[in-house]
């Protein structure tokens, strides 16, 4: 039973991933930190009749909240409006990680760190860089929660062939999280045999699934249930790993690959990257093991090279937003 601290908690994510986190037996403490109306929604959850207790942390409230933490998921910053890229929200966001990493590193140094703010691709590695400033960074705790797309991918290929269960449907979606960057590894569903004209619509509307969401939003924000619930599968996955020992899990999520350098070696000296998506099987100590890169067909090959330089330009964006301000 551990501390889990929720950080952007009363937003359009954080209040259903809370919710859904007070759901977890594994959760002892669940500390609710966001700059507004944290104390409400940790009030309103605390009622609830699981085992965990709630608290709520104001803006001055970090230090407090994270103190002791086991685990730290970060929904907090601004979401896309129609016409904005992932990137665009970096100006803003960038800097709000970098203080709550900060707040891991002064706090919590051990904690897993699941990041969820945008964009992805750069956010991860700004947490990791002020890791490393303050000596505490492991590789195998740090997180990009990637799982909204492989949610999507599930649900979208049963639309298209209703005989897939979404629930049982495991995709693999590797690269990072936004547009090209995001590449499903559909030939690897057992059975299926997608026509070029389904693939894609499929690697479409996976790739810009999260555009579907803003625009259909109107300028009230982007995915927050889905995200919610994806949210939750995965730290409920990281707890069961890390806390119950569970072993066996899997899920495709954006890490620095340092975290399984024998594995990934190959793939570093190839295409100079430092972070990447990939299946990742789940241990005590958070990554167990990077699993290698699936088979990858013709068209998804393309895909994985087109992703390639934006995803270097994300990292090395996030990279210099601390190393080069330091
Ligand atoms: P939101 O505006 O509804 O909520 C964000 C919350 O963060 C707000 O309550 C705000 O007060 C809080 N916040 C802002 N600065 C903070 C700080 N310094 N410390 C603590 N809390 C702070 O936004 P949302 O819809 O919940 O989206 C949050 C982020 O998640 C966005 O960056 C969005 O792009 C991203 N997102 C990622 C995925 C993904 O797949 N990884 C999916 C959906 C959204
Ligand atoms: C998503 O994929 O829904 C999120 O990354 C939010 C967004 O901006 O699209």
């Amino acid at each position: 039973m551990v501390k889990v601290v929720i950080c952007g908690a009363a937003g359009g994510i954080g209040q259903p991933l809370s919710l859904l986190l007070k759901q977890s037996d594994l959760i002892s403490h669940l500390a609710l930190f966001d700059v507004v109306n944290a104390p409400g929604v940790a009030t309103d959850l605390s009622h609830i009749n699981t085992g965990s207790r709630v608290t709520g942390h104001g803006k001055e409230g970090m230090n407090e909240a994270m103190k002791g933490a086991h685990t730290v998921v970060i929904p907090a910053g601004v979401p896309r409006k129609p016409g904005m890229t992932r990137d665009d929200l970096f100006k803003i966001n960038a800097g709000i990680i970098r203080d709550l990493a900060e707040g891991v590193a002064k706090n919590c140094p051990g904690a897993f760190v699941l990041v969820i703010s945008n964009p992805v691709n750069s956010t991860v590695p700004i947490v990791c860089e002020v890791l490393k400033q303050h000596g505490v960074f492991n590789p195998k705790k740090v997180f990009g929660i990637s799982t909204l797309d492989v949610v999507r991918s599930s649900r979208f290929v049963s639309e298209i062939d209703s005989s897939m269960d979404p629930r049982a449907t495991r995709v693999t979606v590797i690269g990072g999280h936004s547009g090209v960057t995001i590449v499903p590894v559909l030939s690897q569903i057992p059975g299926q045999k997608f026509t070029k004209e389904q693939l894609d619509t499929l690697t479409h509307r996976i790739q810009y699934g999260g555009d579907e969401v803003v625009k259909a939003k109107d300028g009230a924000g982007s995915a927050t249930l889905s995200m919610a619930f994806a949210g939750a599968r995965f730290t409920n996955a990281i707890l069961e790993a890390t806390v119950a020992g569970k072993t066996g899990l899997v899920e495709s999520t954006y890490v620095n690959l340092s975290a399984d350098p024998e594995s990934t070696a190959a793939f570093r000296a190839k295409t100079g990257l430092d972070y990447f998506a990939q299946d990742v099987e789940f241990g005590r100590e958070g990554v167990a093991h990077i699993r290698p890169l699936p088979h990858l067909s013709d068209y998804e090959q393309a895909l994985l090279d087109a992703a390639l330089p934006e995803l270097k330009v994300n990292i090395a964006k996030g990279t210099a937003f601390i190393t080069d301000n330091s």
